[in-house]
């Protein structure tokens, strides 16, 4: 199966191009502004370029990790946050629908308040913030297409040394001795990439459509994350320091309460952070 990834140079992509890769499947995959051998440059928002790219490479299922994921900018920017996480996915959608090409979309748990979770399936959305609605408005507009898979995680990460892994950063806080504050009253289900794609490739396989919630077996708060990340790795914890997120002083409204489970446990994550190599990204960080 020939698949096309637009936004391979991201967190979510290069797991994916892996994950593609390993399964015996031929792949495409794109950057933005990230240049990276082998893969070809594609600006989503642009109708004239993503035509160009199904008409070149006629791929037979096409995955959209790329996104502005930035909540904050999202915030201070709607305009462009709507341009680039609702717009562009529906001209996506829109080149695919022709040939009934499967779509897979990366949404968030960010589609929820955060009052009562951990969040089914089933769940009504209530986000609190730009980028949240936009995910929804998204979600919405492009569930309309049959063909499409919508897979939700929730504070991703992996083993790649790169300052968009949320791991990497406290790695290298710690290693540099910078004090690290991190909210004891924000708690979610943190998703390792690897498992998320794999298990979302499955999915797409089996032909399942419609929102799949994908995240790790742990619900955890950032405080609790942060140094268990430290301990797995040696390091004291005497650096973190417990926030409230409230005491942060961020454009964009969190969801506290958080966190994702799905009805479908036959994609169920059971990699926990435990299970993570540290090693590529303690010898880089
Ligand atoms: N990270 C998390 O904790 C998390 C949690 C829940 C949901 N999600 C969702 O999961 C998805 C993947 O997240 P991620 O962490 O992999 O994000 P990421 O690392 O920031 O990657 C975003 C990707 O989008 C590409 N991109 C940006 N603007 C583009 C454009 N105009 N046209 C084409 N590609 C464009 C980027 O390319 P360049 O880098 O080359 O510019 C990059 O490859 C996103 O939808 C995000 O909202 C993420």
């Amino acid at each position: 199966m020939k698949h096309l990834v637009i936004g391979a140079s991201g967190q979510v992509g290069h797991a994916l191009m892996k994950a593609l890769d390993e399964a015996g499947h031929s792949v495409i995959g794109t950057y933005f502004s990230h240049s990276e051998p082998g893969l070809v440059h594609l600006d989503m928002t642009r109708r004239d370029a993503v035509e160009n790219i199904f008409a070149k490479e006629a791929p037979e299922a096409v995955w959209i990790p790329g996104a502005m994921p930035d909540v904050d900018r999202c915030e201070r920017e709607p305009a462009f946050s709507h341009q680039v996480n609702v717009e562009a996915p529906q001209l996506v959608m829109a080149a695919a629908r022709p040939a009934s090409i499967p779509l897979v979309y990366f949404s968030t748990d960010y589609v929820f308040d955060g009052v009562d979770g951990p969040y089914l399936e089933s769940a009504p959305v209530h986000p609190l913030q730009v980028y949240g609605q936009h995910k929804v408005e998204a979600e919405t507009a492009l569930l309309a297409y049959p063909q499409t898979l919508v897979v939700r995680p929730a504070w991703i990460y992996s083993d790649e040394p790169n300052p968009r892994n949320f791991v990497y950063r406290v790695l290298s806080d710690l290693k540099e001795g910078r004090p690290i504050k991190s909210a004891v009253d924000q708690i979610n289900t943190p998703t390792p990439a690897g498992a998320l794609v794999r298990n979302a490739l499955q999915a797409l396989i089996e032909g399942h459509r419609g929102v799949l919630h994908l995240a790790g077996p742990e619900r955890l708060t950032r405080l609790a994350l942060v140094e268990r990340i430290a301990r797995m790795a040696g390091f004291s914890t005497d650096s973190i320091q417990s926030i409230s997120v409230g005491d942060l002083p961020l454009p964009a409204k969190r969801p506290l309460k958080g966190g994702l489970i799905s009805s479908y446990a036959r994609y169920g994550i059971s990699e926990r952070l435990e299970d993570l190599n540290l090693t590529p990204l303690l010898t880089t960080s």
